[in-house]
């Protein structure tokens, strides 16, 4: 990560796990190791039926509330979806966009990502964007390429200005869940062309300035050896944000990092 242009974002990803009333306490719990840890934003980000209780217990703390899903429309016949404009209401500030397991269960496309990329910035949310390939892809050697062009896709017709609130999450779908992470030259590789490709449509300065996390099985004992690559710059953590403790850990990672930069 390089501190100097961009910050680190440690989020936690509960995924459909947890019931509402466990938010108060676990947050609660983190507070304090949020509190101290000025060198991260730490985000965390619950089911819907969550946000409310998640942002009350977070408000006057350095905890910002996510949501792992959106609709593209401001709002209509839409039945069981929730828009931008409703989750910015209840003071959420960031939205996982085009979750693999968003793409792989529920037929999200790249061109759906690309909407409610900008349905996020137009009411104000920050869109952690979720970029990856298969096992298939990378063994075929193709995960650069297919990055590549999940990216561009993703950020069509998104303006300079908007990416500097755009939040990008690498998450190779083989490392999901599945307790085999990235080496920390494999996420930094892919880091490093995501970052490439944004200065090729954006520029150097804009470029260097946007946030770019690695997910998939990150936890307090692997984090530190990811976050010390210069393109890895925080974590999308799953399984492990579940646990205050190794969320916990994985923020104190990112601050060992620091000390060796
Ligand atoms: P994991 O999930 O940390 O449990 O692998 C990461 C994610 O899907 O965001």
């Amino acid at each position: 990560m390089n501190r100097r242009y961009r910050k680190t974002i440690i989020a936690g990803n509960w995924k459909m796990n947890k019931l509402p009333g466990e938010c108060k306490e676990f947050i609660l719990h983190l507070k304090e190791k949020a509190a101290a840890a000025k060198w991260c934003d730490v985000v965390l980000c619950v089911p819907f039926t969550h946000l409310a209780s998640a942002v009350k217990a977070a408000r006057g703390t350095r905890i910002a509330i996510g949501a792992q899903n959106c609709h593209f429309a401001d709002q209509g016949a839409y039945t069981g979806e929730v828009s931008c404009a409703m989750l910015a209401d209840l003071g959420v500030k960031y939205v996982i966009i085009g979750h693999s397991e968003r793409r792989q269960y529920f037929g999200e496309t790249d061109l759906d990502v690309n909407k409610k990329i900008k349905a996020a910035l137009d009411a104000g949310l920050r869109p952690i964007v979720c970029l990856g390939e298969s096992l298939e892809i990378r063994e075929n050697n193709a995960a650069l390429d297919y990055i590549r062009m999940q990216l561009k896709i993703a950020l069509k017709d998104i303006t300079a200005q908007q990416l500097r609130k755009v939040v990008i999450a690498y998450e190779p779908i083989w490392a999901i869940g599945t307790g085999k992470v990235a080496t920390a030259e494999q996420a930094n590789e892919v880091g490093s062309a995501i970052r490439e490709t944004l200065r090729a449509i954006y520029g150097a300065r804009a470029a260097r300035g946007v946030s770019i996390l690695y997910g998939g099985s990150m936890n307090e004992q692997n984090a530190e050896g990811l976050l010390a690559m210069p393109d890895v710059d925080g974590g999308l953590i799953g399984g492990a944000s579940l646990d205050t403790e190794k969320l916990a850990g994985i923020i104190e990672a990112a601050r060992q990092e620091l000390k060796g930069n």
